[in-house]
Order: C-alpha cells, then structure tokens, then sequence
C-alpha cells in the first residue's frame, strides 16, 4: 500500500475515570476501506468521532493527507458521516436532505438540485425525490443518508453502524452497494460495526478492538486465517475449544503436537489449555476405536455441520464439511477426528470447563493422566 491517506497515533481518552481509547493506532489507506470491529462498549464509535471531529482525544494525533488535523473543526474537516438510523432532516424531502450541505455552501440553486439528484440516482432512488423521510424505508433512508454524507464529494467517508437497523435482507444488499460506491468513488473509509460479517464482507482491512486498542489489524482473510490471539480467535467465526496437553511452545490435540500461535498469551509451562480449532479444520475418518461418536448432523447448505462427542472432550466438537461428504457418515457412527492444521491459537481453560473435564475423567476412569496418555 502506498502512503496511507489517514492516520491515527497513539490515541488515548477517557470519558470521566473510565479509559475508553488506550494508545490506539492505525491507518487509512486512499480509496482504502478500514472496518473497526469489535463487542459493543469497545471504543469504536468514540474513534470515528474523534477522526471526525467530533470528540477530542486526550493525546495522540489524527492526520489526513500527512497534515495534522487534531485541532481541526469538525466542518473544516471535510468528511462525510453515516450514522445508525434516523438521522435524516424529518421535515425535509429526501432531495432537500441531500442538498442541504451545499446550500450551507452557498452552492447555487439549479447547480445544488442537479447534483442532488445525480446522488439520489446514484444511490438507486431517482424517482423518490419529494418523499420524506417517515414516507421511506429504513433501507431507502439510509440511501439518502449516504447521498447526503456524499453531497460535498469529501476526502473521507465515516460509517457508524449505518446497517444495524435494517432487516437482513436490506442489510444484504446495501452493504454491497455502499462498497461498490465506496470503490468507485475511490473514497477513503472507515466502518465502525459489531457485525463481524458485514466487515469481513466490506473490508479491505478489518480492525478487532477489544477495550479501547486494536488487537489485530489485517485483510479478512488472514483475521480469519490467522487469528493471533484468543479473543480474536473467539470473536471472529466460529472455533471449537479442545482441551490438550500444554508441552513447550506445543499443544496435544487429537492425536498431534500443534505449535501454539500465541504462546506468550498463555501458560505454556504446565497444564491443560483449550485450542481453538474451526470446524472446517477438522476431518473425521472411520474410528479406530470408541472414543469418539457423532450425535448429530445438520445440513446447512453446501456444507453440513457434523457434531462430534468424545469421552474427553466437554460438550461437542462440530465439524464441517461438503454436504455431498456428509452423507456417508451416520449419526451413531464411531469416527476419529484430524486436525488439518499445524497451528493453533489457545485459551486459558475455564474454571467451569475443567470440572466437566474433571468429571469426564472420573466416569471414564482415565483421570486426566490417562487423557494425557491419549492424546485426544
Ligand atoms: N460522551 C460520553 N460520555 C461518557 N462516556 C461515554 C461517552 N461516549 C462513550 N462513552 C463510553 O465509552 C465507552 C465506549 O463507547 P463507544 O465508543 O460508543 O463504544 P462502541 O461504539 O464500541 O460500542 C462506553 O463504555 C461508553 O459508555
Ligand atoms: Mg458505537
């Protein structure tokens, strides 16, 4: 990526005694779409409004084309905002909405109605210019939204959630067009959402914040791939936690020694961790012995789920594969479980989750010596 167009340093602010932005970090590139994603509290929402004014950091610095704009005015700062739901001027028609920016600026009447309705055909809302805003859509309202936030073709788009109101499948389709918009206007963007979905979706690069910092930063694909962390790991797709053997910088899992991802992030000396393992990582095979049993399949689609229970596992293990697979194994059936991985990321086992392991391991009469012997 050439020279990134926005940048965020070493943010920090603290609403009252709570700290909500701790040392965050990260760029923008031009015509690069960012998505902040993360659990709702995380400090999202306060770092779109502190890149766009609205909110001032505590320290740090915000830059756009290499100049700092910290102290900038928000309306200095010529950027474009799109927040949940609502926002529109209720009293004003969708074309006035929309051109209420440049009549702001003082641009002149027929040029203001003309660009105005080059948005509203922009955004697929030609003919729904006289409307008000309560006699649209939530969908169409946001269309209008976003055709007002492009109205003063500014440097750089901000989107706050604009989804989370709709109905799924609105939210579908908005979201491939926001990009498709995004892309050819070339806009530098940043999405702030809870939706993990929507951001691996719409992202060239997404950025998982967990209390006010930014744990990984990366294209989805390798967030999804290669999550560095538990919390990422969790919070991003789906993972099954197998308990193993902790051995150095290793886990036995399945019958294999794995290398352990974030080994600093756990303690690697002794005990028992959880790997985290997504379920099309895994492949069953017919058993070698009785250990582990599926108890039930779900067809999803072009995938099914199989979930598997294993005398040393709490709970189930899920695992997908092609449906077309899927149909040669039997609920009942006796299978054994690969890992296709040589790396895992782990967690800390939880209290609850070593009880049952605990009682697992008495039933079965193993303890958790035997399940170490196994290896499952
Ligand atoms: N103006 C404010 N005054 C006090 N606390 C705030 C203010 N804005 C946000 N917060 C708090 O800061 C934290 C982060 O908020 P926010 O950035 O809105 O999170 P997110 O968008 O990730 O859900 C939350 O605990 C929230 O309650
Ligand atoms: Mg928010």
């Amino acid at each position: 990526m050439s020279e990134p167009n926005i940048a965020l340093k070493q943010i920090h602010k603290h609403f009252g005694d709570r700290q909500v932005l701790n040392n965050l970090d990260f760029t923008i590139g031009h015509a690069e779409l960012v998505a902040l994603l993360g659990p709702s509290g995380c400090g999202k929402s306060t770092t779109l409004k502190i890149l766009a004014g609205l909110e001032s950091p505590d320290a740090g610095r915000v830059e756009v084309g290499g100049k700092d704009i910290t102290n900038l005015a928000t309306r200095k700062r010529n950027m474009g905002i799109v927040f949940q739901a609502y926002s529109l001027f209720p009293h004003m028609t969708a074309l006035d909405n929309i051109a209420y920016g440049l009549k702001i600026r003082k641009v002149k009447g027929a040029t203001r109605r003309k660009r105005a309705e080059d948005l509203l055909e922009l955004v697929g809302l030609g003919s729904h210019g006289d409307k008000f805003p309560a006699q649209l859509s939530g969908g169409q309202q946001q269309r209008v939204a976003l055709a007002r936030a492009l109205s003063l073709e500014p440097e750089v788009l901000l989107l706050d959630e604009p989804l989370s109101a709709l109905d799924a499948q609105v939210r579908g389709q908005l979201r491939d067009e926001i990009r498709r918009l995004q892309l050819s206007q070339g806009i530098s963007t940043l999405l702030v959402t809870h939706d993990q979905e929507e951001a691996l979706v719409m992202a060239d690069r997404v950025g998982v914040m967990n209390e006010g910092k930014i744990v990984q930063i990366s294209s989805p694909e390798e967030l999804y791939q290669q999550p560095q962390s538990a919390f990422v790991s969790q919070f991003v797709g789906v993972t099954n936690r197998i308990p193993g053997q902790m051995r150095r910088g290793g886990i036995e899992i399945l019958g294999r020694v794995c290398s352990v991802v974030n080994s600093d992030e756990v303690d690697s000396n002794k005990g028992i961790g959880m790997a985290l393992v997504r379920p099309e990582d895994l492949d069953v095979c017919p058993a070698t012995d009785g250990d582990m049993k599926v108890m039930g399949k779900q067809l999803r689609g072009t995938f099914s789920a199989l979930h598997v229970a294993s005398t040393r596992t709490p709970g189930t293990i899920r695992i997908d594969m092609p449906t077309r697979r899927a149909q040669n194994i039997a609920v009942g059936e006796f299978v054994d479980v690969h890992l296709s991985r040589s790396e895992v990321v782990v967690d800390a086992i939880r209290p609850e989750e070593l009880r049952e392991l605990d009682a697992l391991a008495s039933t079965k009469n193993t303890g958790l010596s035997g399940y170490n012997k196994a290896g499952v």
